[in-house]
């Protein structure tokens, strides 16, 4: 049945505007409407093949070869694979290898680019190729909403609405404008608090209803920013954006602190760049680590002042790429 396998490579993405707080978790339909780049370093490979078995055989493809996973790996895996398996109308089990270039659950949405590249791998690997509204429709169902966006390349907005409207739509291609993204790690670890607790978690902030408000003219200025390559605008936008999704989930009940000292230690940093004429902005998703963003100029000093920190621990220079490739080298 080797005929069926399949590969594919598909990129992690930086939120610009952040999906945070759920309209219906079961089918990870989004509160608000999000915006994000597309990553070109950061990807997951995932080889999907049918096996005549009762069941699907996950597989970590690292170093030493395939090793089994945790069963908290696999199960959102395999249910993921139930449920392409009820939509595409198929039966058949597969053998599933996936690898990461980066590191895993340590918010740089390893679940988005390990599930665009899961639902491409699998639906191909099961006879079915699929329109992009259809792969974003179902790796948005996978639980992991974001990886919708990671099926695409360039600038991504996903629109929140019911489940046959919720999918990502491009905004502009990768080469409309190179945006570099340099990520600084302080964290490798998975985080204390998966993002799917805190989307549940976030409406019982005082301040959720309050960014719901904001939104609007939020995602209307990163639109107009995007369009006309506006990096002060955006810069500007995207660093507030980020701060209020921290500032939410500290206020959700219980709290959640995503932030390590390392966080505040960067985004200082950031600042100080920005007072000596160096233009860099912030942004995190549910994790200590900070994604910077900057035009090419800007990349060798800014790169520089970050490794100079001691609570980061190493860069990831990334920028936005564009977007998933099928790849004839297989990781089984
Ligand atoms: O797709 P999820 O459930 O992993 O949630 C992603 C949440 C953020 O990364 C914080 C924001 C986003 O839009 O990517």
């Amino acid at each position: 049945m080797s005929e069926d396998k399949a590969t594919f490579e598909a990129p992690s993405n930086i939120a610009l505007i952040k999906y945070w707080g759920v309209l219906d978790a079961a089918l990870c339909l989004p509160r608000n409407t999000s915006i994000s780049m597309t990553l070109d370093r950061c990807v997951t490979t995932c080889t999907a093949e049918p096996i005549d078995a009762a069941s699907d055989e996950i597989w970590l493809a690292g170093a030493n070869g395939l090793v089994p996973p945790t069963p908290g790996f696999a199960e959102p895996m395999v249910r993921h694979l139930d449920q392409l398996r009820r939509e595409l109308g198929v039966r058949s089990k597969l053998r599933i290898a996936t690898r990461n270039n980066f590191p895993s659950a340590a918010g740089l949405a390893s679940s988005a680019s390990g599930f665009a590249a899961l639902t491409l791998s699998a639906a191909s690997a099961l006879g079915r190729g699929l329109s992009p509204r259809e792969a974003s429709l179902l790796a948005r169902r996978s639980g992991s909403g974001s990886a919708c966006r990671s099926v695409l390349g360039g600038y991504v907005e996903w629109a929140a609405g019911s489940d046959e409207e919720s999918y990502a739509r491009p905004l502009a291609p990768a080469g409309h404008w190179d945006l570099r993204d340099v990520i600084a790690v302080v964290e490798t670890g998975p985080k204390a608090i998966s993002s799917r607790d805190g989307h549940a978690l976030a409406s019982t902030s005082p301040y959720f209803e309050r960014r719901q408000e904001l939104l609007p003219d939020r995602l209307a200025r990163v639109r107009t920013a995007l369009a006309e390559r506006d990096f002060p605008t955006l810069g500007a936008t995207i660093e507030e954006e980020a701060i209020d999704l921290h500032l939410i989930a500290m206020s959700s009940q219980p709290a959640i602190f995503y932030w390590s000292p390392g966080t505040l230690e960067i985004l200082r940093a950031v600042r100080e760049l920005r007072r000596e004429g160096l233009p860099a902005y912030s942004t995190m998703d549910a994790g200590a680590n900070v994604h910077v963003l900057c035009e090419p100029a800007a990349e060798g000093a800014l790169v520089e002042r970050l490794e100079s920190l001691g609570s980061v621990g190493f860069v990831i220079r990334d920028g936005v790429g564009t977007g998933p490739e099928r790849l004839t080298e297989h990781l089984i």
